[in-house]
């Protein structure tokens, strides 16, 4: 630490000023005016805990669908104690639908490592963050940022596209990343850190938008060499990307008299891992051999559709078959029978459930 405090540089004040007047309204964040009139009182500072949760469910995940998401959590687990407490299954339960299911299955591991060996308290340096189940590089600097104020460097795709239109930054990403946190370690400022963050986050969002963005209403558009260029939409330049692949698979949704769906777990490793599904073939670029081989029964099967799903790395077209369950079937330990529309499942098996006719 310096004997001096820097002076903020124009970029911080500027944004600065610009968020205490236009930070937006999130349901995780305490925004710039509850912070000034609050000052020491309850609320007035974050909740490490929801800033933790909302930046899990805000990872690849827009803040659209998040906010009423997040919102079930906290009032269903309304600190990490709670939720360190409650079987991983329920948290898989409530974030079906949000994908990237890695991430339910690390916040329930994380809530039991904060409340176990901290003693419910989230660590509050940017280190000490990372070595939790599920925070990387991105999230330990925004809650070590956010919800503790620390000079913590934070970079995400929005910030991304800020800052390499400030710069002209006209490397590739994700080779520009390196150069991208040299510039913002220049200017970000000492005090006010989740602020400057969450600055840079709203300006990428609501401004600095990837097409057409605002330049008239900017707060750093003097400051931004794109812009002067003109050439704001070429930036970030993005290293091409790989055509994905496609897979195809088989599932059977087997009924029995009560009107019930057969379902079953899936492994914990891979793929949706520990989340309801519909039992069937695993996915390959070819559906080879007899595909009733992974049916769950002996049924007379119907194909009732396909269901389309495009994953991270490759594309998925499903057949749907239904049947019925025959005369004396007997599910497996991992397999549970549930009302189709009271299953908590994936996006993907959704789809496959209203091909079924669900
Ligand atoms: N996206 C990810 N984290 C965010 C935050 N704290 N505020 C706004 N958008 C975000």
């Amino acid at each position: 630490m310096t004997a001096n405090r820097k002076k903020n540089s124009p970029i911080a004040e500027a944004l600065l000023a610009w968020y205490d007047a236009h930070a937006r309204d999130l349901p995780w964040r305490v925004g710039p005016k509850a912070k000034k009139a609050g000052a020491r009182a309850k609320g007035a500072a974050p909740d490490p805990y929801a800033v933790w949760l909302s930046e899990i469910m805000l990872q690849q995940t827009t803040v659209a669908t998040v906010a009423p998401r997040y919102a079930e959590f906290l009032t269903r687990w309304p600190d990490v104690k709670a939720m360190a407490a409650a079987p991983q299954e329920d948290i898989l339960g409530q974030w079906a639908g949000l994908g990237y299911y890695a991430r339910a299955r690390n916040l329930h591991k994380c809530a039991v490592v904060v409340a176990r060996d901290h003693g419910g308290i989230f660590p509050d340096t940017e280190e000490g963050l990372r070595a939790l189940p599920g925070i990387g590089d991105y999230t330990a600097a925004a809650i070590a940022a956010i919800a503790f104020d620390r000079r913590a460097i934070v970079i995400d795709g929005n910030i991304e596209r800020v800052v390499s239109r400030l710069y002209e930054i006209d490397t590739p990403l994700p080779a520009a990343k390196a150069e991208i946190r040299e510039r913002l370690e220049k200017i970000w400022p000492e005090k006010r850190s989740g602020d400057f963050a969450q600055s840079l986050m709203d300006l990428g969002a609501s401004i600095c938008r990837p097409k057409a963005p605002s330049c008239l209403l900017c707060p750093v558009s003097t400051h931004c060499a794109a812009q002067k260029a003109g050439t704001q939409e070429n930036f970030p330049v993005k290293a091409a990307k790989k055509a994905k692949p496609s897979r195809v698979g088989a599932v059977f949704a087997l009924m029995n008299m009560k009107g019930e769906m057969l379902f079953e777990r899936r492994p914990e490793k891979g793929l949706l891992g520990g989340m309801l599904g519909l039992p069937g073939t695993e996915w390959k670029e070819s559906l080879n051999g007899d595909v009733f081989d992974s049916a769950p029964a002996k049924a007379k099967w119907k194909k009732t559709g396909e269901a389309t799903h495009t994953f991270t790395h490759f594309h998925l077209t499903l057949d749907v078959y239904a049947g019925a369950a025959p005369k004396g079937f007997r599910r497996s330990s991992d397999q549970q029978w549930i009302r189709a529309e009271n299953a908590r499942v994936p996006t993907v098996m959704k789809k496959a459930l209203i091909a079924a006719g669900h």
